[in-house]
């Protein structure tokens, strides 16, 4: 068993789940009881998350001194890192200027945290403060292009830290350290685990016993697996509705009916509410209160839908783990956005909510979904957001407007197919600014809006690298874009990585 203290971080989930993949039990602890805890049940390991804060901050998680006393193996990451440094007489400080994204580690010490790993390497980093002296007796083991301290160590009392994130996907050789924790440091040895869709089928099962439950089936890959599951639990008890709100791409509707009435052999109910979606957007423009309101649209429909059922009591959403993560899911992590099946569900929700993979990544659900037979024209869809075109359109959606971001979008689909592209990222997609640039057309001037293209890699969504695209590429969307569609001036190409930007621009 080794336990994770959670100090807020966006992928402390996402440790634990990568030491349960090494088939290792996982306990997560709050840090004010985790000292408690891991006297009684003796882990045989602790690794410290990372979190929002900054150790010297008033109010800062911290956690009691004499957990390092008792012999069991430590491995903190980023603000755990800072934590341990901090708590036991070294020197952090805030840095000159945060640190967001890529950077290569070198190491300077040969270690058993290490073993195996290349002298320089990839790594994923997301701080503002730094370690500058190490506390007494242990030393800096690797560094990075901006700080010394990008892992520390003392051997003698098995208590090491890094300042990068070794449990995201962008870090090169993070699942190897990871690994070399549990192995090679706390001696617990590994085995590969799997994801068993009986057991969950069986838990549906009895969670809905005789009553129906409604899903919510967006055409995406999280809603579909969510409810085929469901469909294997309840079969006929299940009621899928899809709401077409004209915020989803083009040819939605027509996959979601194929799918349900050919694949589950149930009909899906279609309520067709464009005009219902762009009336509750009107004058709204802060990303959060767009989130808020479609959240709130859906729940009406669906609680609306479910009257004319006898015996509905569940209503089923495919939400996953990185959802609920960014909308606050844990007690020290910071709201980053309300996803409308999360955070920006309405109080007055009289169905219980069912969500069968609220616990998985989105690389998990793929893996589940070939399992279900889900056919690939649904698993290789690059996935949309539940607000969809909503939030990349900046600021008010208006009719106009959403058509010339489902003229782009129509676009850059087309092109990333073509070029071959469009089954090597998550999401590629247009975003319309709002900004406004002069371009010439026809010999005219027109005011036009600026529209940007973002192109991401990522398999767990919790970090990205944007897509390195060829220039004939991004040629060719510029020149659609500002040709087959008068409205736009000009087109920019997002090289942010995430973090510090997120995927979407709302
Ligand atoms: P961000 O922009 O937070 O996106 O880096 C991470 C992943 O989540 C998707 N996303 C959403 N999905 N409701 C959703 O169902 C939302 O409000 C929402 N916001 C972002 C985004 O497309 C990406 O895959």
């Amino acid at each position: 068993m080794i336990f994770v203290v959670d100090f807020g971080s966006q992928t402390a989930h996402l440790i634990s789940r990568r030491i349960k993949e090494l088939g290792v039990d996982v306990e997560t602890v709050s840090p004010d009881i985790a000292f408690e805890r891991a006297t009684q049940n003796k882990p045989k390991g602790i690794i410290f998350s990372g979190g929002p804060s900054s150790v010297y901050e008033k109010g800062a998680p911290t956690i009691d001194k004499k957990i390092f006393d008792l012999g069991i193996p430590i491995l903190g990451i980023c603000y755990g890192l800072q934590l341990t440094a901090y708590l036991l007489g070294g020197d952090v400080k805030k840095g000159e200027i945060r640190e967001d994204g890529p950077a290569t580690l070198r190491l300077n010490a040969s270690c058993p945290l290490f073993a195996s790993v290349s002298q320089h390497s990839r790594i994923w980093m997301s701080h503002g403060d730094e370690v500058l002296t190490p506390p007494p007796k242990f030393s800096f083991i690797g560094e990075s292009e901006t700080i010394r301290g990008a892992a520390i160590a003392n051997e003698k009392r098995k208590i090491y830290g890094v300042q990068f994130h070794p449990e995201v996907e962008h870090t090169e050789h993070g699942n190897l350290i990871l690994r070399n924790f549990v192995e090679k440091i706390c001696n617990i040895p590994t085995k590969k685990q799997t994801l068993k869709i009986e057991a969950i089928v069986e838990n549906l099962k009895k969670t809905i016993g005789k009553h129906r439950a409604i899903a919510a089936v967006s055409g995406g890959l999280d809603s579909t697996v969510a409810a085929t599951l469901m469909a294997k639990a309840i079969g006929q008890n299940l009621i899928p509705i899809h709401v077409e709100s004209g915020l989803m791409r083009k040819g939605t509707t027509a996959k979601v009916v194929k799918f349900f009435t050919k694949k589950l052999r149930i009909k899906p109910v279609i309520l067709r509410k464009e005009k219902e979606f762009l009336l509750a957007l009107k004058g709204k423009s802060d990303p959060e209160e767009k989130r808020k309101a479609i959240g709130k649209l859906y729940i009406d429909l669906f609680q609306e839908e479910s009257k004319k059922y006898r015996n509905v009591k569940f209503l089923v959403q495919g939400t996953i783990y990185s959802d609920v993560i960014e909308s606050k899911g844990t007690r020290h992590a910071a709201n980053i956005k309300s996803h409308h099946n999360v955070g920006g569900l309405p109080q007055s929700l009289k169905l219980t909510l069912i969500e069968p993979i609220r616990y998985l990544y989105t690389d998990q659900v793929r893996r589940l979904a070939k399992k279900l037979s889900i056919p690939d024209e649904i698993i290789k869809t690059q996935p949309h957001p539940g607000p969809g075109y909503a939030i990349r359109i900046l600021g008010e959606v208006t009719h106009r407007r959403l058509t010339i971001m489902q003229k782009a979008d129509n676009i850059v689909v087309e092109e990333m197919k073509r070029f071959g592209w469009y089954d090597k990222l998550l999401h590629s997609f247009p975003v319309l600014t709002g900004v406004r640039s002069t371009s010439v057309k026809g010999d005219g001037r027109v005011y036009g809006e600026v529209m940007a293209i973002r192109a991401v890699t990522s398999t767990d969504r919790m970090t990205a690298d944007w897509a390195k695209l060829p220039p004939e590429l991004l040629q060719k969307l510029t020149s659609r874009l500002t040709n087959e569609i008068p409205e736009i001036s000009r087109v920019v190409y997002d090289i942010t990585t995430k973090p510090p930007a997120t995927m979407e621009w709302e």
